[in-house]
């Protein structure tokens, strides 16, 4: 029995392998169609969510399965004072694997310790969000043939964006993998980050205020929107949060193989003139999201074909 609470919970052959997999469904849908008749995910969601929820959903559905969930916290027992522990071992006996958001870092790791039944992190606080860096990794995956020895810009919030805590998590495992952080000093990434998973790993990286100086050397950019709903003061909020916004005039200094990623929801940081650039893969990504999180609901129920 499996949990993904962090990227690091899965090595890189599986990695792999779950790529392998969603290739697969993308090619030959009609050979999961029916994989998981009679099993049930339950969508477990403390925060807002589009993509996430609805990709599991869909992922689910798609497969031949069922799906049960909440979509805010105020519309189930916790608005009532129910502990996220008494919740997983009630929706325990609903359905046979768990996906959950919540607000609080680590929530989905206390969960895992409540029940036997497979717990998904869909996002816990400003700390992690494996399953999106899944679908980031198929899309580099998809659209750049590999992951060793490219450059990748992560440019925003770096501080609170989960997504790009799990993605450094990952990418970090691949040969001559570069970093280049490029955020508002107030938003650097975060020290644990840089000490425990960069220099730790012997991965280089640079920081950098100036996305227009760096965009020239970049294989990846990685557009993060700022967390308007972790800052505590929304003066702070409102000034950062057109720190940096992505144009095509911008663009002109990029590569033409460059690839633009986004975990989205979007906001100012990348003008919707980007969308019709072939360098534009946020839309695609979140496809490739769904496909990867088919994948997923399969290793961790142990279906194969
Ligand atoms: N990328 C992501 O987590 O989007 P949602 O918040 O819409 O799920």
């Amino acid at each position: 029995m499996r949990h993904l609470i962090s990227i690091l919970d899965l090595s890189k052959e599986e990695i792999d392998q779950l790529i392998d997999t969603a290739n697969d469904i993308i090619e030959f849908p009609e050979k999961y169609a029916e994989i998981c008749k009679g099993k049930k995910l339950a969508t477990l969601f403390f925060e807002p969510s589009t993509r996430t929820r609805l990709s599991f959903e869909a992922a689910m559905y798609e497969l031949g399965g069922n799906v049960l969930g909440f979509s805010e916290a105020g519309s189930s027992s916790t608005a009532k004072g129910e502990s996220v522990s008494d919740t997983i071992k009630v929706v325990s006996g609903y359905a046979d694997v768990i996906v959950m958001r919540h607000p609080k870092e680590g929530a989905p790791l206390v969960a895992s310790m409540k029940t036997s039944k497979p717990i998904i992190n869909a996002g816990d606080g400003g700390h992690n969000h494996p399953t999106q860096t899944l679908a980031d990794l198929i899309t580099i995956k998809r659209e750049k043939g590999h992951f060793e020895g490219l450059t990748i810009g992560l440019c925003g919030d770096l501080k609170f964006g989960r997504t790009v805590h799990s993605l450094v998590e990952a990418l970090s495992r691949y040969e001559n993998v570069h970093f280049v952080m490029i955020s508002p000093n107030e938003l650097r990434m975060p020290d644990y980050v840089k000490q425990d998973i960069l220099k730790h790993g012997n991965v280089t990286f640079e920081e950098t205020t100036d996305l227009e100086a760096v965009l020239g050397k970049l294989d990846i950019l990685y557009m993060t929107r700022v967390q308007r709903e972790r800052f505590f003061n929304e003066a702070d909020y409102i000034r950062l949060k057109d720190s940096y916004i992505l144009t095509p005039k911008k663009l002109e200094l990029a590569k033409e193989d460059m690839r633009i990623l986004h975990p989205l929801p979007r906001v100012n940081e990348i003008s919707v003139a980007v969308d019709d650039d072939p360098r534009a893969s946020y839309f695609r990504q979140t496809l490739y999201g769904k496909y990867i999180r088919m994948a997923l609901i399969l290793m961790l129920m142990g279906v194969s074909l």
